[in-house]
């Protein structure tokens, strides 16, 4: 698997690209970002007075969306080019982007409404980060705020993914022979994303006392053929 530093490297590189770009490595018309940010926003519950979190919110494409629908968007990527880009393109009172990592979160506890960590948590470089990272996300959620945990590749799909998938979906046959290149030594590594066993995931949400609904992803290139979104409610009184 690579590691913090390799995803870091990788991810910087977006910062001088074109800020639709998602993980195909290929831009998105904004009608889908559009299409996106509005069905996370209805499950997020978004009504104009959320303070929102955005972790790992890349150039901004979907915060400045949200931004719209709350009262403040915070914005926070470990790649500080990208972090910087988004402050530059859309940075204001409303809408604020900092470089920090999902893991170690410079924020009080229960200083947000509403947290998204949409299409992050699967390049991270191991499952331990991801825990750190899934706790960091709910001590800075309220007791009773929303946390959007999306986009994971649900292990169950894996073998769907690999055989079916990448082979049949319109944007691999579109996709240029970089994208190609990075893709297919995956494929034959069986992949260096990480997988999530939901199940297991879910009920250590409920062991906390949180209520956990899970949906297939939103149609958005081709990720709701094997990922999935959970819309995480934090109890109003937190268990010890
Ligand atoms: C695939 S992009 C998704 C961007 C955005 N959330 C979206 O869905 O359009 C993943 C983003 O998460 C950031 N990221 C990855 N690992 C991170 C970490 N450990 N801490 C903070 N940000 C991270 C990357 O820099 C990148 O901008």
């Amino acid at each position: 698997m690579p590691t913090l530093q390799q995803w870091r490297k990788f991810y910087d590189g977006w910062a001088t690209r074109d800020p639709r770009i998602a993980s195909t490595g290929l831009p998105v018309a904004d009608a889908e970002f559009d299409r996106l940010a509005a069905v996370l926003g209805d499950w997020l519950g978004l009504c104009g007075h959320e303070r929102v979190l955005d972790v790992g919110c890349a150039s901004g494409t979907l915060t400045t969306r949200w931004a719209e629908r709350a009262r403040q968007v915070v914005g926070i990527d470990f790649s500080r080019a990208l972090a910087a880009a988004a402050q530059a393109r859309h940075g204001g009172a409303a809408r604020q982007f900092a470089a920090a990592e999902a893991a170690a979160l410079p924020f009080a506890t229960g200083a947000f409404d509403a947290v998204v960590c949409f299409n992050v948590l699967l390049s991270l470089p191991d499952h331990d980060y991801a825990q750190r990272a899934v706790g960091e996300l709910l001590r800075v959620l309220r007791p009773g705020g929303t946390l959007l945990l999306g986009s994971l590749p649900d292990a169950r799909c894996q073998q769907r993914f690999f055989d079916v998938l990448l082979a049949e979906a319109p944007w691999w046959r579109r996709a240029g022979s970089r994208a190609k290149s990075w893709l297919l030594p995956q494929r034959e590594r069986r992949t260096q994303i990480l997988w999530f066993d939901l199940p297991a995931l879910v009920q250590q949400f409920a062991a906390h006392g949180c209520t956990v609904a899970v949906h297939d992803d939103p149609p958005f290139t081709n990720y709701r053929h094997y990922r999935k979104t959970l819309v995480v409610q934090k109890p109003a009184e937190v268990r010890a």
